[in-house]
Formats: structure tokens, C-alpha cells, sequence
């Protein structure tokens, strides 16, 4: 059987290949099971009693993400989830939409003042976090301190780095230091930001601890940046790609947020996600033993034809569009309200002020490390009508 490997740039042939010949894999050299089918990777996802989310993973104070909410299974993850749930309302996400108007107003009318565009040094980058620190009640002066935690953070997992290692903990110890000091501050004088209302939330007389509120806090910059931030650029890179869609899309910008999800699915900016067997488990008939590890394949599930008609096609039209892009069951992502309006904020500020953004004919798209976070590290166009 011919085998392929998986590009970093283009995954969707080896995952096509994958789902067809080896739906459910072992990979003996690293001993990690590999799921493609998109109901097998609905399980893996949602599935807890089978697959654990807090298996290996490491909890200790200089490690806040491996022991915040993401890391955790029901029954703690239910009490977690409820509790933050109190704080990060619809409400609050949807009260933001005129100030990341007003954040996506400036950072294109200074790349439009300069004419051509690196999109995510100047704009998908600088937007998340803007945005996040502002939610959670950042000051100012802090936000270049702050975005600098949130990419060492990124590259360091997202270079394979193993959780024992210094780059992975380093950042984290830093950010975990100063929300201490942030919170410190919040307690004393709230405002009217996240912290202070996660100070507040309250669940059968319970709060959150100081342990879980600081894991919450670093994971919503690690979990919300690079992956609305890859949401943004994968975007304007397809658009590139499908010229009369765009162009369909640019006389009709109502038709946005339906390309958003079709953006989520056609190129998820998560491709995997990873959960421990806990129980053995029959899957696309291999059984998976206790205590392995797996890895599902969010990117593959996204483009599988028995789900999505023609799932190679940018369609957007495409309805129903049940993509699992924000994952499945009781981790779906807390933060999707959040990364669909900015999104859809994002590329309607583009289109307006800065007309056709093309990705530019000679850039070399360089990928991302890592297996987990999708997209490239650079990503030069040319504004309006600007030939490139
Ligand atoms: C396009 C952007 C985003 C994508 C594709 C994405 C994807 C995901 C996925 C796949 C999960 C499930 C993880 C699992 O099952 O283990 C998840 C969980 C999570 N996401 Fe997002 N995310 C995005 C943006 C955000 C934003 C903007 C925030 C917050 C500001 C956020 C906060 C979270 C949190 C807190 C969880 C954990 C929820 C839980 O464990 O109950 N995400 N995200």
C-alpha cells in the first residue's frame, strides 16, 4: 500500500489516505493511537468515561494550564465549567463587539497608511490579544509583555516541546506571577472586567481558587490568541485561494459569517486535540487499551466526506455545516461566541477599509510547528488594488 506523510502545510491528503486505509492507527514508534473518522473523533472528544482529559497530565503550581479546566474531567470539570461559565457570559462577549470594531478600525487604517501588509505581524496577531487583555482588565503599558508570554507559550508547545521541559514552564511561571499581582489589585478594587467577575462567581457557596483562577487565566491567552489568530489569516489565505467566492463576498458582506465556518472547517485552526484511553475501547475495530494516549484528528474529521458533501470544496453555502472545529461534548470551546464575532469583525473591517487583501505571489508560506495549532507564521499581502 502506498503510504504518505502528513504536510504541514497541506494535511488533507494524508488525512484523506489515513481515513480511508488506517482510520484508527497506532503509531508503535511513539506509541500514540491517531482517530480520522468524524464520528470516531466525536467520541474520542466527548466521550470521558473512555477517554480522559486529566490522564498525565501534570498539576502543580508552576504548571497552570495541565491543571486548569481543560484538564479536567466531570465531575470537577462540570463544578469549573459552571463557575467560569457565571463570568464569561454571552452578555459580556457580545458588549465587546464596538470596541474590537474600534481595535480592527485602527490596525487597518495604519497597514492601509503603509500600503502593503505582513497580516499577522499587523493584524490577526495583535487583535486576540488586544482583545483578551481588555476582557480580562489588562492595563495598557502591560500588552507587549503580555503577547510575548502568550507566543513563547504557543512555540514552546507547539514545537512538540514535552511538559517537563524549561521553555514550557517558563511562561507560564511568568504570566501565573503577574495575574497573581493583577488579581491581588482586582480583589482590592474590582472593576468591570472578567477577573473581577471570576472573583466574584460563586457555586454552592464555593469560589474558584486562587490556583484555578490563575490556570484559567493563562489558558484563556494560550487557548484564545493563536487560534483566532490563525481563524483570521486562514481566512484571507482561502480567500486568496477561491477568487469567486471572494469576490462574491465582497459585494454581499452578509454572507461572512457563514464563510467563517466554513473557514473553521475547511481549515481548522485546531487540528488535534489529545485525551488518555482510561477504559479499553473498541474503535473503528481496534481496541484501544488503557492508559495510551490518542490524538483526534479535528482537521481530518472536518473534511470527511461521509460527513461533508464534497469536503474538499470551500463552500459557502454549505448547509447544515456541523464542523467540530470548537471540538465536541462537554469541552466545547468556552471561548467560540468570542473568536466568531471577532472574526467576522476582523474581515468586515478589512473588506471595508482595505478592499481585496490578496496574499502577495511570491510569499513562501511557511507552517506552523506542531501538530496541534493550524496555519503560517507569515502572511504578506497586498491591500485594495495594489498589484503584487
Ligand atoms: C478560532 C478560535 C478557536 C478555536 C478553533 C478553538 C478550539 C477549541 C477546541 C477544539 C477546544 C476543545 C478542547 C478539548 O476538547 O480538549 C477548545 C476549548 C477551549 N477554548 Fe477554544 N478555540 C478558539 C478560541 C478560543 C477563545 C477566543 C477562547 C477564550 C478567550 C477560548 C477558550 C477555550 C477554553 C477555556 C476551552 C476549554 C473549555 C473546557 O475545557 O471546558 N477558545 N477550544
Amino acid at each position: 500500500m502506498e503510504n504518505i506523510t502528513r504536510d504541514p502545510l497541506d494535511p488533507f491528503p494524508w488525512y484523506n489516505f489515513m481515513r480511508k486505509n488506517m482510520p484508527v492507527f497506532y503509531d508503535e514508534k511513539n506509541g500514540i493511537w491517531h482517530v480520522f473518522r468524524y464520528n470516531d473523533v466525536k467520541k474520542v472528544l466527548s466521550d470521558y468515561t473512555s477517554f480522559s482529559s486529566s490522564e498525565g497530565r501534570v498539576e502543580s503550581s508552576s504548571n497552570p494550564i495541565g491543571s486548569s479546566i481543560i484538564s479536567t474531567d466531570p465531575p470537577r470539570h462540570t463544578h469549573l465549567r459552571s463557575l467560569v461559565n457565571k463570568a464569561f457570559t454571552p452578555r459580556r462577549v457580545q458588549e465587546m463587539a464596538p470596541r474590537i470594531r474600534e481595535i480592527a478600525d485602527e490596525l487597518v487604517d495604519s497597514m492601509v497608511r503603509k500600503g502593503e501588509s505582513n497580516l499577522v505581524e499587523d493584524y490577526s496577531g495583535p487583535l486576540p490579544v488586544i482583545v483578551i487583555a481588555e476582557l480580562l482588565g489588562i492595563p495598557p503599558e502591560d500588552r507587549k509583555k503580555f503577547k510575548k508570554w502568550s507566543d513563547e507559550l504557543v512555540s514552546g508547545t507547539s514545537e512538540g516541546m514535552d511538559e517537563t521541559s524549561t521553555e514550557y514552564f517558563d511562561p507560564q511561571a511568568a504570566m501565573a506571577e503577574y495575574f497573581r499581582k493583577i488579581i491581588e489589585v482586582k480583589r482590592k478594587s474590582p472593576g468591570n472586567d472578567l477577573i473581577s467577575s471570576l472573583l466574584e462567581a460563586e457555586l454552592d457557596g464555593e469560589k474558584l481558587s486562587e490556583f484555578d483562577l490563575l490556570g484559567f487565566c493563562v489558558l484563556l491567552l494560550v487557548a484564545g490568541n493563536e487560534t483566532t489568530t490563525n481563524l483570521i489569516t486562514n481566512a484571507v489565505l482561502t480567500l486568496s485561494k477561491n477568487q469567486e467566492k471572494y469576490e462574491r463576498i465582497l459585494k454581499d458582506h452578509s454572507l461572512i459569517p457563514a464563510m467563517v465556518e466554513e473557514v473553521l472547517r475547511y481549515r481548522s485552526p485546531v487540528q488535534s486535540m489529545f485525551r488518555t484511553c482510561i477504559k479499553d475501547t473498541d474503535l473503528g475495530g481496534k481496541t484501544i487499551h488503557t492508559g495510551e494516549p490518542v490524538l483526534a484528528w479535528i482537521g481530518s474529521a472536518n473534511h470527511d466526506d461521509m460527513e461533508f458533501k464534497d469536503s474538499g470544496e470551500f463552500n459557502i453555502d454549505r448547509t447544515p455545516n456541523r464542523h467540530i472545529a470548537f471540538g465536541e461534548g462537554v469541552h466545547f470551546c468556552l471561548g467560540a461566541p468570542l473568536a466568531r464575532l471577532e472574526a467576522k469583525i476582523a474581515l468586515e473591517t478589512l473588506m471595508e477599509k482595505a478592499g481585496k487583501v490578496t496574499v502577495k505571489k511570491d510569499a513562501e508560506l511557511e507552517p506552523l510547528g506542531g501538530v496541534i495549532v493550524y496555519g503560517v507564521k507569515h502572511l504578506p499581502v497586498s491591500l485594495g488594488n495594489q498589484k503584487s
